[in-house]
């Protein structure tokens, strides 16, 4: 028996999905040999462990150890929670956690980062500017329209733009204010999604691919979250060997970005059946309504066992260290280095 702190919320747009992922999994979790233990981020950086407020991430981390928390289940989406920042947190504190480490976290949350490396494996990626140095004048002039601009480092489609003239674009990169901005050429083709998750040895393996049709033609936040504006066909329909190449493609990534246990990569499938990427989450939707758990019920994996892995593949390898005792500077000897296991992604660097 292994009590999981299941961390939801957090301090991104996506707050709500997450609470709604974490719930679902502490619903979900398989009791005999797990003791969730519910952490709840607020929009103001506090932490509810188990219904206590903490001031913040120091005495929240402090608070699980009192708890005999082993290891958090990070069930949060976006910016400090996808992004690499609460998983140096917890490395650096010594507490085990589940899916991407620090750097694959970072990487794949960088849209450009991720997309520059796709494209030296040979993926298609769309043609793009970044801004700056690129302007709205370049986007016209080597791009054309329609485009889509986006936070690099956004989530869940609310910095993403569509752009269909100069004057939209400008809009978009008002709107989104970001320090750096990818304008991206629209491109034609279906909407698929590629979850990828470890097998019962730990090794990762691509679920059914995903076709997703939107109302609208694109994919946006009222799209992923309400039930049913949006059709997901599991498996997609697809000829075998175009569902494999795309397949293969988010595996790619997945190991080239060194992520660890799950991802989810989304492509525009051209009609001449190559998929081009967009992106790829380390954190995807967990809740009943979201794709990864969707696709693997379609491969005959139940949502606990789905949770069930991503504990496993965190819990390999090194024991829980106590490399950083905020509150009693009691801290213990064991080495840093040990404390947690991020495997996969070391062996990218
Ligand atoms: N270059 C593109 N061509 C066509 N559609 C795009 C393009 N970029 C984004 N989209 C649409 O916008 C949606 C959101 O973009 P994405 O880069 O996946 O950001 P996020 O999911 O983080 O909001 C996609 O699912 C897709 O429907
Ligand atoms: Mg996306």
């Amino acid at each position: 028996m292994r009590t999981v702190a299941v961390v939801m919320g957090g301090m991104s747009s996506e707050h709500e999905v997450s609470l709604s992922s974490g719930r679902e999994a502490i619903r979900a979790l398989d009791r005999r040999r797990y003791r969730p233990v519910e952490i709840v981020i607020g929009r103001d950086g506090s932490w509810l462990v188990d219904g206590i407020r903490r001031d913040g991430a120091l005495e929240g981390a402090e608070a699980l150890r009192g708890l005999g928390c082993e290891i958090a289940l990070l069930m949060l989406h976006g910016q400090r929670g996808e992004d690499g920042a609460i998983q140096g947190f917890l490395e650096t504190a010594g507490i085990r956690y589940t899916g991407s480490g620090v750097g694959g976290s970072a990487l794949a949350w960088d849209k450009i980062a991720a997309k520059r490396l796709a494209a030296t494996l040979g993926i298609a990626v769309p043609g793009d500017l970044v801004l700056p140095p690129a302007t709205a004048d370049d986007v016209e002039r080597e791009l054309g329209f329609p485009v889509f601009v986006k936070d690099p480092c956004g989530g869940s489609s609310l910095e993403v733009r569509p752009a269909r003239d100069a004057g939209e674009l400008r809009r978009a990169v008002s709107d989104l204010g970001a320090r750096r901005l990818l304008v991206e050429k629209a491109v034609e083709g279906r909407e698929i999604t590629v979850p990828i998750l470890d097998d019962e040895d730990g090794v990762p393996r691509p679920l059914p691919v995903v076709e997703i049709r939107a109302k609208g033609g694109f994919f946006d936040y009222e799209n992923k979250y309400t039930k049913g504006v949006a059709e997901e066909i599991v498996p997609a329909p697809l000829p075998p060997p175009i569902a494999r190449r795309a397949a293969e493609a988010a595996l790619a990534v997945h190991r080239l970005l060194g992520l660890r246990a799950m991802s989810r990569s989304d492509f525009i499938l051209r009609d001449d059946g190559t998929p081009v990427f967009l992106e790829v989450n380390t954190i995807p939707g967990m809740t009943p309504n979201s794709l990864l758990p969707k696709a693997a019920a379609a491969a005959g994996i139940a949502f606990p066992e789905v949770l069930a892995r991503l504990l496993e593949s965190a819990g390999k390898g090194a024991t829980m260290g106590r490399t950083w005792n905020v509150s009693s500077g009691r801290s213990g000897g064991r080495s840093t280095g040990s404390s947690t296991a991020p495997t996969a992604e070391r062996s990218s660097s």
